[in-house]
């Protein structure tokens, strides 16, 4: 039992994600962070002598005090607190050599604990580092920006960059727990929040036709960041990612469903040199396309399209595409995640259910990115084919 005098009543939610590796829960809700040294002690055993914190100068300059406090409440050494600047430019295998070197330097060991705390980049490289340093050590996340704490938070997928593509070199590492506080979405700029929001769509739309109908019903009070309503949707779209990972912790199989929208999304980064557009945007305008295949091959009905497309748009605006369907093409056959040429594609099958194909033509994916791009420019749904 809880000790009360630990615990304040905040309201939180907690989600058991259990892998063939891992065990751990998913505390999400409002005021973790005043509670978060106990927290973490009861789900590491212990607080080590040295902690570690990966963070990004932006977020500790926002968070740190509030962050801080529990520890110096239970009276430990002060966690040690190691920077890595905000951006894809950074998620890099020399920042995580940096890092291991810095770790080294201020006294770190295998009985280390490493905590990050930031969006899915610092979460990304921060249990990469977790998952090299000494071997590996124990690393718990702390998400702050929306799109960490509905997906990239969960499920153990640590990495870096390399030049010639996204997360190419990186590890399975199941972190220890997961501590999202919706509190410190409230510094989140308004974007980011809406770009998160589409990956809570992506889980509704494969998994689970409530949420999708309570992201239709209470947009407004998501958008405002009512906390019941995000906690609601965080809570949701965790147990869905969940529920894929125990059963496909390493993606040999289903959790490939997850990258719904991603194979068009990832192309669209890649064609705009993820400059142009944040990888939740990326990821809305991949799922246009993907619903519209799926709607030529009747996976999907033309209402249940229109819905879902109405919904994607109730989350934007979505910034304008300025590429064109030949760049985006192209890019399609460089996804890490075709198997030997093979173009593995998430279709829904009607609202809260999914499939993987692999027969999805080149002549489909050019008029799916064309209708995406139609779409993108504001034409009308008798654009429709
Ligand atoms: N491991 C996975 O399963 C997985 C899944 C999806 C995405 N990812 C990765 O996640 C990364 C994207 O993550 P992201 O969208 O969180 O972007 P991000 O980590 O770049 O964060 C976005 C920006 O918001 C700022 N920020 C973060 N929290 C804030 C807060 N509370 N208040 C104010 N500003 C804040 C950050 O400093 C940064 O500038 C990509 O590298 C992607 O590959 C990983
Ligand atoms: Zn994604």
């Amino acid at each position: 039992m809880e000790p009360a005098s630990v615990f304040y009543h905040f309201s939180v939610q907690t989600i058991r994600v259990e892998t063939p590796s891992a065990k751990y829960d998913v505390v999400a809700g409002s005021g973790l962070l005043a509670e978060l040294a106990p927290r973490i002690e009861r789900a590491a055993g212990r607080l080590p002598r040295r902690v570690f914190i990966i963070s990004s100068p932006e977020i500790w300059a926002l968070w740190s005090g509030e962050f801080l406090r529990s520890f110096r409440e239970m009276k430990v050494d002060a966690p040690v607190t190691l920077f890595l600047p905000s951006g894809e430019p950074y998620k890099t295998l020399k920042s995580a050599e940096r890092l291991t070197r810095e770790m080294v330097r201020a006294g770190g060991d295998r009985s280390s604990l490493l905590i990050a705390f930031g969006g899915g980049i610092v979460g990304d490289v921060g249990g990469f580092v977790a998952a090299i340093f000494m071997r590996g050590i124990p690393y718990i996340q702390v998400p702050t920006t929306f799109l960490a704490q509905v997906d990239s938070s969960v499920g153990g997928k640590v990495g870096v960059n390399l030049p010639e593509g996204k997360n190419l070199v990186g590890n399975f590492l199941q972190p220890r727990a997961v501590f999202a506080d919706i509190g410190v979405l409230g510094t989140l700029p308004d974007r980011q929040l809406r770009a998160g929001l589409m990956e809570s769509i992506k889980a509704g739309i494969i998994r689970d036709r409530g949420l999708v109908r309570f992201m239709e019903e209470h947009a407004e009070e998501i958008l405002r960041r009512e906390p019941k309503a995000l906690e609601r949707v965080i809570a949701a779209s965790v147990r869905m990612k969940a529920n894929v990972v125990r059963r496909d912790e390493r993606e040999s199989g289903l959790r490939m469903i997850l990258n719904f929208g991603h194979t068009v999304g990832h192309a669209l980064e890649q064609a705009t040199r993820y400059k142009a557009m944040l990888h939740g945007e990326a990821v809305a305008r991949g799922m246009i396309a993907a619903l519209y295949v799926a709607r030529r091959r009747g996976t999907i009905t033309g209402g249940q399209m229109e819905r879902l497309e109405k919904l994607i748009h109730r989350y934007g605006p979505l910034p304008r595409l300025k590429v064109s369907a030949g760049r985006v093409l192209a890019a399609t056959g460089s996804d890490k995640k075709n198997v030997g040429g093979v173009r593995r594609f998430v279709l829904p099958v009607g609202i809260g259910d999914a499939g993987v194909v692999e027969d999805v033509t080149g002549a489909e994916l050019e008029a799916a990115v064309k209708y995406m791009l139609v779409r993108a420019r504001g034409q009308g749904p008798g654009a429709r084919g």
